[in-house]
């Protein structure tokens, strides 16, 4: 993602008002693939906006995927099983789930295509799924011992029992998906539970799994028919918002037709640990994913710690969190988070850089930060490096810092939420 356009972020007072979500950015991606190989149509609303998702619905195109879209709504008419070679590369823009996913459903096809990203996806590991795809039967070339560009040829897959190194939810999906064409039953175990929206998915379009604590598999060769979905608002859109609710004690704020999903959750939790006042209902279950409406008040922030599983659970959030720190009374430190290193950007380095630039104290340490609280920031130029959640993240620390604070390549915002910075002005009461 090339950085290109600022935003200049003023301080606020509080924020109130109501906010409807673009759909979950996870969801859409799984939605689309199975739908893709899935028998009949399948027909999505709230489908995302951002332009991760519509990597995911160029490179079905590009592998003979019909399909619609307006606006949000969007209609796919599944191939079944088999994808058509594509005549171009497969171009995955930014986006680290297209890459993987899709690269499990590609081992299974009976033709190569080639997999590209940018610039920031082309550094990206892939070595946790080429090892595994391998083993089942595909053959995947890439650059630098396991970066993008990947040349992927197809097989004739055989299930394999395998225990994740890292604990990934694009790699267990990716896994899967690739596990519904081998001869056999695929084994996967987790060393955490991650989250599970691969699980449900593909419960949803009528494959039958079998999962318990952190192992799942699938038996291969079973077929998919399409769904009608509604897509639940992406909680880790909603991050921002309830954090820059949280610095203030004044704010309100509703949003409605949020996705709930426990393994994805863990965000509120640990905001209501911290002092935020939130509270849910119209809880509805949609394929298998909790969905509601949260009502957030703002409170006093304290501190905490993000160690061991929760770190995965909110390696999403953590820029947002990271952000809001100094704000707190106790601060907040992270460990146990190394993955975020190879995120769309190092989000250890990207976050230390602009906290420092506001005139906060950090400490980065390879897994994590340290950023103690009570720190008043000042506002400052600072840099998206790229990564639409490290401009969003840095929107939200900018509304309780003094003066004005510009973010340069802030329309990184567009790979999961395009409108954000209208959309949190909108809420803004100063
Ligand atoms: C995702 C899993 C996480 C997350 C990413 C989306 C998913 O990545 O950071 O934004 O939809 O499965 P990893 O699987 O690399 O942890």
């Amino acid at each position: 993602m090339s950085s290109e356009e600022s935003v200049t972020i003023h301080p606020a007072k509080s924020l109130s008002g109501s906010v409807r979500l673009p759909g979950d950015k996870s969801i859409s991606h799984r939605y689309a693939m199975l739908g893709a190989i899935a028998e009949g149509t399948t027909k999505l609303e709230n489908f995302s906006t951002g332009a991760d998702c519509a990597s995911t619905l160029g490179c079905l195109h590009s592998l003979g995927v019909q399909w619609e879209r307006n606006g949000t709504s969007i209609v796919i008419h599944g191939r079944g099983a088999k994808l058509q070679a594509p005549k171009a590369e497969l171009d995955c823009g930014n986006s680290g789930s297209t890459i993987r996913m899709l690269s499990g459903i590609l081992a299974g096809q009976g033709f190569s295509s080639e997999l590209v990203g940018d610039e920031s996806l082309s550094r990206r590991p892939m070595a946790r799924i080429i090892a595994p795809l391998e083993m089942m039967g595909a053959k995947i070339e890439s650059r630098d011992g396991g970066r993008p560009p990947l040349r992927l040829t197809g097989a004739k897959l055989k299930a394999i029992d395998y225990k994740l190194p890292v604990a990934s939810a694009q790699v267990k999906t990716s896994l899967l998906f690739a596990g519904l064409f081998a001869d056999g039953t695929t084994r996967i175990e987790e060393p955490i539970q991650t989250r599970d929206h691969g699980e449900l998915a593909l419960q949803a379009f009528g494959a039958q799994i079998d999962r318990r604590m952190r192992e799942v598999s699938i038996i291969g060769g079973q077929k998919l028919r399409g769904i009608e979905a509604v897509i639940p608002g992406d909680i880790s859109s909603a991050a921002f918002f309830l954090c820059a609710a949280g610095l203030f004690p004044d704010s309100q704020l509703t949003i409605p037709g949020v996705l709930l999903n426990p393994t994805r959750a863990r965000l509120l939790d640990f905001l209501i640990g911290l002092g935020l006042r939130i509270t849910m209902t119209d809880l509805q279950e949609h394929h298998g994913e909790l969905v509601g409406t949260l009502q957030v008040q703002g409170g006093s922030l304290k501190g905490a710690r993000i160690v061991g599983g929760d770190s995965a659970a909110l390696i999403d959030e953590i820029p947002v969190l990271a952000a809001i720190a100094p704000y707190t009374s106790e601060g907040i430190e992270i460990r146990d988070a190394r993955e975020l290193r190879v995120k769309e950007s190092d989000r250890i380095a990207s976050v230390a850089k602009n906290l420092r630039l506001m005139g906060a104290e950090v400490e980065a340490f390879d897994d994590g930060l340290r950023i103690p609280g009570g720190q008043q920031l000042h506002g400052a130029s600072l840099d998206s490096f790229g990564d639409h959640r490290i401009a969003m993240a840095f929107a939200v620390a900018a509304l309780r810092a003094e003066g004005e604070t510009e973010i340069k390549g802030a329309d990184a915002a567009v790979i999961s939420y395009p409108g954000f910075f209208e959309i949190l002005e909108g809420l803004l009461q100063r």
